[in-house]
């Protein structure tokens, strides 16, 4: 199971949009149980997300994104999951390693994937070096900003320029660092405005070239933009191919010339990367 370059958000309250989503090209859908879905039509949802037609291959990949620990929503989405087929689940608001070792064993004797939204309380942003110490279940780490920020008591995620401000780029950073720390996916945060296609582009070029393989979406017009962003174009992948060969024509070399510019041992990693993400 390669790493979902699209992780597609659906209500799981609204049988039209989980049908639509299903007939997307994401890579990954979250149906959702948490913030999308109002407390009175939780236990419809989870009614619903047990009526899906049975998995179609080349579907995208089924997840499900419970309520938080602690909470008693959290337990009945415990006990529904029991009847799903899945590909795996989504904690929200985690705070630590800890967390997801908690629900890792209230999911045994299921190994079920595990991606945790791990910037969403104040506490979280302490805590970020722990997921490496959580186990194996634990497949990726999101951010998001929205939380976070009622969290905190801001007005507004944006600074005054009307770009994300300091604070929630601090918890972006800190969840690429912690997720390459514990070996796991990166997946980049929601862009909530569905309706702007090339700023979406735009930050998804940007969090690709930073580290992040996906990106968390909440529309279906945000799957294909992501998808692309997500996937190496072909001159990124011939000079990838070009630094590989050129380290294995000369196996003892350090540093390296390609194309008139230096390559050493860390190039050589990035241009591996890519050829994986090229599949
Ligand atoms: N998954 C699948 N289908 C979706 C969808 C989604 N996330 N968002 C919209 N659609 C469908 C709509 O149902 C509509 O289909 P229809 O014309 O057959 O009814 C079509 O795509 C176009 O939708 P549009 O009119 O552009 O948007 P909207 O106003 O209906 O919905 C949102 C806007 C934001 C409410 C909706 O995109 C949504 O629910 N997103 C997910 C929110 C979420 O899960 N948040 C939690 C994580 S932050
Ligand atoms: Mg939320």
């Amino acid at each position: 199971m390669s790493a979902p370059r699209s992780w597609l958000f659906v209500p799981a309250d609204s049988n039209r949009k989980m049908m639509k989503a299903l007939a997307s090209e994401a890579d990954a859908i979250i149906f959702d149980l948490e913030d999308s879905v109002a407390p009175s039509q939780k236990s419809t949802a989870r009614d619903l997300l047990g009526l899906l037609p049975d998995r179609r291959d080349g579907q995208p990949q089924r997840w499900v994104r419970i309520n938080p620990l602690g909470t008693d929503a959290h337990n009945e989405d415990l006990d529904a999951l029991d009847d799903f087929d899945l590909d795996g689940v989504v904690l929200p608001k985690t705070e630590s390693g800890a967390d997801v070792a908690t629900l890792a064993g209230a999911l045994a004797p299921r190994c079920l994937p595990i991606h945790a939204i791990v910037t969403e309380t104040a506490a979280s942003l302490f805590g970020l070096l722990s997921y490496r110490e959580c186990g194996s279940s634990l497949v990726a780490m999101s951010w998001g900003a929205e939380d976070l920020s009622a969290a905190l008591g801001a007005s507004s995620k944006l600074g005054p320029d009307g770009e994300i401000a300091f604070t929630y780029r601090l918890a972006r950073t800190l969840c690429l660092a912690g997720a390459a720390a514990a070996e796991v996916q990166p997946v980049d945060g929601v862009f909530a405005d569905f309706r702007d296609e090339a700023g979406l582009a735009a930050e998804a070029c940007a969090a690709a070239s930073e580290g992040f393989t996906g990106k968390l979406a909440i529309h279906p017009a945000q799957v294909a933009p992501i998808n692309a962003a997500f996937t190496p174009g072909p001159q990124e992948i011939d000079r990838a191919r070009a630094i590989v060969d050129a380290f294995a024509a000369a196996p003892e070399a350090g540093v390296l010339s390609v194309d008139g510019k230096m390559v050493d041992r860390p190039h050589l990693t990035q241009a591996q990367r890519v050829l994986l993400r090229a599949r």
